[in-house]
C-alpha cells in the first residue's frame, strides 16, 4: 500500500478534522504543517509531532509532501492550490474551491497541466442520509424528480466575524452565508437534481447588524435542465443553528434530509431511512460531522484519481452556480465585474 506523506496548510478551526484524519488512516502520515500565525503552527506542530512553518512554499520545498490539504481562507485557496500543484503537490482543499468562480477555472487548468490531482472537501455527501437520497433519486424511487428545497436558518454575528476578518468580505470570502455557510446544502441540491441548471433567480441581502460586508440573508429558485425547481432559503439571522433540511419531492413520495440523516416516505405509506455511520466524530466541531475521514480516505484510495477529479469538477459547478445566484442578484464579485 503507497504511502502518502501530506502536509496541511492553514492551522484554524477545520484544520483538526484534516490532522486527525491524516494522523489516523492507514496510508497517510502527517508530516508538516504550516500557519503564517507561528503559534497555530507550533500548536498544532507540537500536537501532531511534526515540523511547523509560516512559510507554506520553503515547507513544500523543505519536505516534498506528496499532497498539500487547504485549510485556508477563501481567496487564497487558488494561488496556494496552483503554487502547490506546480510544486509536484496533489491538493485536497477544502470548501468552497475558491472566492470565486475565475480562481477555482485556475485550479482546474493547473491541475491537468501539472498532472497534480485535486480533489474539493464536500463531507456532507458522504453523511448515510446524503448517500441514501442520492441513491433513491437515481434509482427512481421517488417516481418523477419534481422539486429540491433547501434549508439553512443558522445563527452568526460579529463574534463570528472578528474570529476571521477574511470571512468579511466579498474579496476575501466570495460571499457570506451562501459560500461560507449554506455552500454545503446548496451543493447537495445540485448533486440531488443531477441536471444542469439552465436559469437562476435569486435575492441576495443583508438584513442584520453585523459589520460583514457579506451577505447574511439569501432565497431563489433554480431551474435544473430536466425541468426539477430548487427553491432554497438561507440565512444567518436566525438565534440558534436550527438543523439543515433538504427536501426532495417526486411522484412517487418524498425524501427529508435532516441532521445528515434521511428519511423517505413512498407515496404507498413505505417508510425508508438510512442506518447512521458508526463512525466516531473526527475532529473540530460535530456539526462538520464524520464526513471529512471518508472523503480523505477516498482521496487516497488506490485508482480513485477519476473519483477525486470528479470532485473538482463538482466543487466548480457548485462554485458557478454561487457566481449564478450572486450575478442574478446585482451583486458584485470577481466573477461578475469584469477585468477590463
Ligand atoms: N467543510 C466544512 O464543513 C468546513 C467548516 C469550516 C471551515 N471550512 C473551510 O475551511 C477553510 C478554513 O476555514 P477556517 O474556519 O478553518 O478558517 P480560519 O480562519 O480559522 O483558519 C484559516 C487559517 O489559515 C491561516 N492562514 C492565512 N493565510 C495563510 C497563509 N498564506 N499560509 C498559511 N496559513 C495561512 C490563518 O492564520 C488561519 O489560522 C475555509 O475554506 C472554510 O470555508 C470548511
Amino acid at each position: 500500500m503507497k504511502q502518502y506523506r501530506v502536509c496541511v496548510i492553514g492551522c484554524g478551526v477545520i484544520a483538526p478534522n484534516h490532522m486527525e484524519a491524516l494522523s489516523s488512516l492507514d496510508n497517510t502520515q502527517l508530516v508538516g504543517v504550516c500557519d503564517v500565525i507561528a503559534d497555530r503552527a507550533k500548536a498544532a506542530g507540537e500536537k501532531y509531532g511534526c515540523p511547523a512553518y509560516t512559510d507554506y512554499k520553503q515547507m513544500v520545498r523543505e519536505l516534498h509532501p506528496d499532497a498539500v490539504h487547504l485549510c485556508l481562507p477563501h481567496y487564497l485557496h487558488s494561488p496556494v492550490a496552483v503554487d502547490c500543484m506546480e510544486m509536484g503537490c496533489d491538493v485536497l482543499s477544502e470548501k468552497p474551491m475558491n472566492a470565486n468562480y475565475k480562481g477555482a477555472l485556475a485550479m482546474l487548468e493547473a491541475s491537468k497541466r501539472t498532472g497534480c490531482r485535486l480533489g474539493v472537501i464536500f463531507q456532507n455527501r458522504y453523511n448515510t442520509g446524503s448517500v441514501l437520497a442520492k441513491k433513491a433519486i437515481a434509482e427512481g424511487k421517488l417516481g418523477k424528480l419534481l422539486s429540491i428545497n433547501g434549508m439553512v436558518m443558522w445563527h452568526r454575528d460579529d463574534a463570528y466575524y472578528a474570529s476571521g476578518e477574511w470571512r468579511k468580505s466579498y474579496e476575501t470570502s466570495g460571499g457570506g452565508v451562501l459560500i461560507n455557510q449554506a455552500i454545503h446544502t446548496l451543493d447537495l441540491c445540485r448533486w440531488l437534481a443531477d441536471a444542469p441548471v439552465v436559469d437562476v433567480k435569486a435575492t441576495v441581502s443583508h438584513h442584520g447588524d453585523t459589520s460583514a460586508e457579506v451577505e447574511d440573508a439569501t432565497e431563489g429558485v433554480i431551474t435544473f435542465e430536466n425541468g426539477v425547481k430548487g427553491l432554497f432559503y438561507f440565512t444567518i439571522n436566525n438565534t440558534f443553528d436550527d438543523s439543515i433540511v433538504v427536501r426532495a419531492h417526486g411522484t412517487e413520495g418524498d425524501l427529508t434530509v435532516t441532521g445528515g440523516r434521511c428519511k423517505i416516505v413512498y407515496k404507498d405509506g413505505r417508510v425508508e431511512e438510512d442506518k447512521p455511520d458508526e463512525l466516531q466524530f473526527c475532529g473540530a466541531k460535530a456539526v462538520y460531522g464524520t464526513g471529512h475521514i471518508i472523503q480523505i480516505a477516498h482521496f487516497y484510495e488506490e485508482n480513485g484519481d477519476e473519483a477525486v477529479r470528479q470532485t473538482a469538477l463538482e466543487a466548480l459547478a457548485t462554485q458557478k452556480l454561487i457566481a449564478d445566484i450572486f450575478a442574478s442578484a446585482g451583486i458584485k464579485t470577481a466573477d461578475t465585474v469584469s477585468d477590463k
